[in-house]
């Protein structure tokens, strides 16, 4: 390949290296792993798996965001959604909205957050299996999850298969976002590895 095609290609890419760099740990990751440990604990429990859901993860970042300033407990104990009981989190509408949730999808889902300074996996998970929130895994009424982080907080919203539990709506642009710059970082390492 003409050498100064090759050049051209390799500033393109690294341009995009650069600027992507910030958001690469959103592909792939913490909240990932942690998805197969509760599903690891879910099958030693014979529970089938939790399914990903992309808006319940959305709604978990922005719960984790809010978090982020407030004390580091554990476990704080499972944030209720249910009208009327809602005093945790005080602008839950907002949230949904950014998150294009139909707050309708959202009664019988749960909110779990932990604080582990570091969010170091082991503990992250343990405080998960070895606490309140156990009970919460190892009940089949749940499907799915949403998994979000914030600093030292990290967030797992379960969700059901029932009409009050699927947490949806229209499609959350967020993580659209998200998975089109993973797109164009893959695409950028294959350009990459044909290359040489
Ligand atoms: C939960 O995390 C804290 C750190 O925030 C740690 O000290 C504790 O041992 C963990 N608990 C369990 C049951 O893993
Ligand atoms: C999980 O739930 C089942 C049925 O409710 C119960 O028998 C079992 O002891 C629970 N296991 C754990 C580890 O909580």
């Amino acid at each position: 390949m003409a050498s100064w095609l090759r050049l051209s290609l390799l500033v393109f890419a690294l341009l995009h290296a650069v600027l992507l760099l910030p958001n690469l740990v959103h592909c792939g990751d913490e909240e990932d792993s942690l998805l197969q440990g509760i599903n690891s604990y879910r099958q030693s429990l014979n529970l089938p798996d939790l399914v990903k859901n992309d808006k319940a993860g959305c709604l978990a970042n922005e719960v984790a965001d809010q978090l982020e300033d407030q004390p580091c407990i554990s476990t704080p104990g499972p944030m209720a959604i249910a009208p009327g009981s809602r005093t945790q989190i005080s602008n839950y509408h907002d949230l949904l909205d950014k998150c294009s949730i139909d707050e309708k999808t959202t009664a019988d889902g749960v909110i779990l957050p932990v604080c582990v300074p570091k969010l170091v996996p082991t503990l992250v998970l343990t405080n998960y299996t070895h606490s309140q929130y156990s009970k919460y895994l190892n009940n089949s009424k749940y499907t799915g999850a949403g998994i979000g982080k914030e600093d030292d907080w990290m967030v797992v919203v379960l969700t059901t298969n029932t009409p009050t539990g699927t947490f949806a709506g229209a499609a959350a642009l967020s993580s659209r976002i998200w998975a089109n710059q993973c797109l164009v970082v893959l695409l950028v390492g294959v350009f990459l590895s044909l290359l040489n």
